[in-house]
């Protein structure tokens, strides 16, 4: 099986985008750190491996899943029907939300609905679900897609977009680090993330993942506390 590969090779392969604070982002040292790769770095000591993260943009991380270039994903992942056709989903550790970024000073969106967003300049990024939220529900969107959500987060400050939709704790962390941007309250959608593996041929690696997610249930709400202080 997978487990077996994995630590005959001596080492478990992390597939993630370093650019989702508190759950992956470069610390000061530039290496990919968070909620994230803690969590993996769990399941690489329960399996007596070390782990390797590989930090990748975003759009890219399930076809490098699928083309054998890691074992898993840990990157805030929202487990979604459509993705459920390409991958396996552990079980969920975190619920998170769609949220709205915009300026403080004259805000160009009204609020954090639908219609609110209907006709804007809005910034997203690419391949997330929040990129599929903006294309697919609002109606005569300028959909601008990012390498990442905090790139996003500048060009917003610099007047080039009318909004960002991102998940909640990214959001926050953005607009802690920026003056000119708040985010709204009222959410657009909720979602929860888990862990992907490469769909029918993980079973094995799966239950450990699942069972580091469990034994750290408890932790993970400090954890994202710590990153996201770290963060900001
Ligand atoms: N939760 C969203 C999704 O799954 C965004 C995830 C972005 N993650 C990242 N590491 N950049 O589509």
């Amino acid at each position: 099986g997978l487990v077996d590969k994995i630590k005959e090779a001596g080492e478990l392969v992390l597939l993630t985008n370093a650019q989702f604070p508190p759950y992956e982002y470069l610390g000061d040292d530039n290496q990919p750190t968070g909620v994230d790769i803690e969590i993996a770095q769990k399941i690489a000591d329960e399996l007596g491996v070390k782990l390797t993260v590989v930090d990748m943009d975003f759009d890219g991380l399930v076809p490098a899943l699928n083309g054998g270039k890691g074992d898993f994903i840990a990157a805030g992942y929202t487990i979604t029907e459509e993705r459920q056709q390409s991958v396996d989903f552990s079980d969920e550790y975190a619920t998170s939300n769609q949220m709205v970024i915009v300026t403080k000073d004259d805000p160009k969106v009204a609020g954090a609905t639908v219609e609110d967003l209907a006709g804007k300049t809005i910034g997203v990024q690419l391949g997330t679900t929040g990129d599929l939220f903006v294309s697919d529900e609002v109606e005569g969107a300028t959909v601008k897609q990012y390498k990442s959500a905090i790139e996003a987060g500048m060009d917003l400050a610099n007047g080039k977009l009318d909004a960002v939709v991102v998940d909640k704790l990214p959001a926050q962390s953005i607009v802690a680090n920026n003056d000119s941007l708040t985010v709204y309250d009222d959410v657009l959608t909720t979602e929860q993330y888990a862990m992907a593996v490469r769909k029918g041929e993980s079973d094995d690696l799966l239950e450990v993942i699942n069972k580091v997610l469990a034994d750290m249930k408890g932790d993970i709400q400090d954890l994202t506390q710590k990153h996201f202080d770290q963060y900001s």
